[in-house]
């Protein structure tokens, strides 16, 4: 890394960013409403405050409804509400005032999902809003009088701009289990089904009405030792790209108590109570800053987005943000995909990122990049870049960006490990974080003879996407505003790199 980096403050110096051969015209980007340098300009922020998991995800008449752990009065944990942002494509989003607040008795609302209720389950909202479904929510309340956790509920008649709490809250009374929280509910087999994180197992309940709730059944994870605390589970099914029978998908997060990143995924089926796995649990990203992951309830034509709270616990209070703390990846398109070894949970950035392409930074075909003299590939702080590298002797092979001054974000294949990764152990400020300037890994195996990776950069944000969309690493990092270059490397042998893309994106915040 050391003789690369090297190499490559040389090759910045060698080739002003205008005469590098593969530059285009840098596109003009309009100037956001919020410029802070960290601040990601096509992911969600909050802002102002504090933002954790997101919550209450549900789509309803042309909405797409963001609900998240919010402090709106301090860029840290405490005084937990709900956040409520509302958009039309998953891109542009307005936020609104938030929609739950702490509750004296009952405490602050904990995380949740959302679902437009029907049939007895809507009784609970009253007369609805011309055009407004009757949405209801189910969370956690954390605290409270009693100092304990509890599900409650809450509907809305007015398309989620107001909740009221159901008046005999808690629906779900304390059992005295101090991890107990974070329903996920969906409609299956005819009732409503809950996920619900119990400590260690992952509790299902079923319900007619959302009100008087059943337990049905529980999933203790193999890979969970007694002193895992898993948070904020989701459960849905999604079909088998090609064919096969559709199966269930149970994500839940675990956070510091599981080794490596913490959100795992299960395919499997129901034995019309609990979960029965086909296989061991996988990771959904191998990067730290993927948390609380869940996907949105009654997404039109069958889509499955999720979205996850991009950050990381140990170090979330201390990154160098702003008056805002905290950002949501970018949602993702789910399938699954089965090259013979299983379902596999494959994910792609929405299609709605069209819509911010700014103009084209770098369009190559066909160009071998040689050890120790990587290829400058234009410039930029937010950007979609797409590469295509052959498979060959390369040892390593892949992108940096945020090059400047010392600095650099690689984002590469180790044809050794058989991984991508996201290597942001020079990237710039880590001085908040012990552990975090390091590489993080996502297995992964090149279809045929080429290894394909998309990365979305978004000022403070790295996501890569490789291998069909099979390996996912999400990773913060801070660099200084000024480092934008963008080089391909290889290490070992050269590398051919079949196509490279790469695209400004604009900002999705309003434009001054
Ligand atoms: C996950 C989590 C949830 C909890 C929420 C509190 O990040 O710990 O389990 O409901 O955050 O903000």
């Amino acid at each position: 890394v050391r003789t690369r980096s090297f190499v490559l403050l040389a090759a910045t110096l060698a080739w002003p960013a205008a005469c590098a051969p593969a530059d285009l015209p840098p596109p003009e980007l309009p100037v956001s409403a919020r410029p802070e340098p960290q601040r990601p300009q096509f992911h969600f922020t909050p802002a102002t405050g504090w933002m954790n998991d997101p919550n209450g995800l549900v789509w309803s008449r042309g909405e797409w409804h963001l609900f998240f752990q919010h402090n709106p009065y301090a860029p840290f944990w405490a005084d937990i509400h709900w956040g409520h942002a509302v958009g039309t494509d998953l891109v542009h989003w307005t936020e609104l005032p938030p929609a739950l607040a702490p509750d004296p008795v009952l405490g602050m609302p904990f995380s949740g999902s959302a679902i437009v209720a029907t049939g007895a389950a809507a009784a609970s909202c009253g007369p609805l809003e011309p055009g407004a479904d009757c949405l209801a929510a189910l969370f956690t309340s954390h605290g409270g009088a009693d100092a304990s956790e509890k599900q409650s509920l809450a509907t809305s008649a007015d398309r989620g701009r107001t909740w009221t709490p159901y008046p005999g809250n808690p629906v779900m009374p304390s059992t005295g289990l101090a991890n107990w929280r974070d329903p996920k509910v969906l409609r299956h087999g005819g009732r409503w089904v809950m996920a619900l994180a119990a400590g260690p197992a992952i509790e299902f309940h079923a319900s007619d009405d959302l009100v008087a709730w059943t337990k049905t059944g529980e999933f203790a994870p193999p890979e969970a030792s007694a002193k895992t605390v898993w948070e904020c589970p989701d459960l849905f099914p999604l079909a088998v790209a090609g064919g096969g029978p559709e199966r269930l998908v149970l994500v839940a997060s675990g956070g510091d108590t599981l080794p490596g990143t913490g959100v795992r995924y299960w395919t499997g089926g129901s034995d019309g109570s609990g979960f029965v796995p086909d296989g061991p649990a996988r990771p959904v990203d191998g990067g730290e800053d993927f948390y609380a992951a869940q996907t949105w309830s009654d997404a039109p034509d069958g889509r499955r987005v999720l979205i996850a709270w991009m950050d990381a616990w140990r170090y979330a209070m201390a990154s160098p943000e702003g008056e805002w703390r905290g950002a949501m990846t970018f949602p993702r398109e789910l399938g699954l995909r089965d090259d013979g070894n299983g379902p596999r949970l494959v994910q792609a950035p929405v299609a709605a990122i069209e819509d911010l392409r700014a103009g084209p930074v770098a369009r190559w075909q066909d160009r071998v990049v040689e050890p120790g003299t990587p290829l400058a590939a234009g410039s930029g702080r937010t950007m979609d870049a797409r590469l295509v590298i052959e498979a060959g002797t390369w040892s390593r092979a892949g992108v940096s960006v945020r090059v400047g001054g010392g600095e650099e974000t690689a984002i590469g294949f180790d044809a050794v490990t058989g991984t991508v990764f996201v290597d942001r152990s020079r990237s710039g400020d880590a001085s908040f974080d012990g552990g975090f300037a390091r590489r993080h890994d996502a297995p992964c195996a090149p279809a045929g003879h080429a290894w394909d990776l998309r990365v979305l950069v978004d000022h403070s944000s790295i996501e890569a996407f490789a291998c069909g969309g099979a390996a996912v690493v999400t990773s913060r990092a801070y660099p200084d505003p000024s480092s934008e270059g963008v080089f391909v490397w290889a290490e070992g042998a050269p590398a051919r790199v079949l196509s490279l893309e790469i695209d400004a994106l604009a900002t999705a915040w309003p434009v001054d």
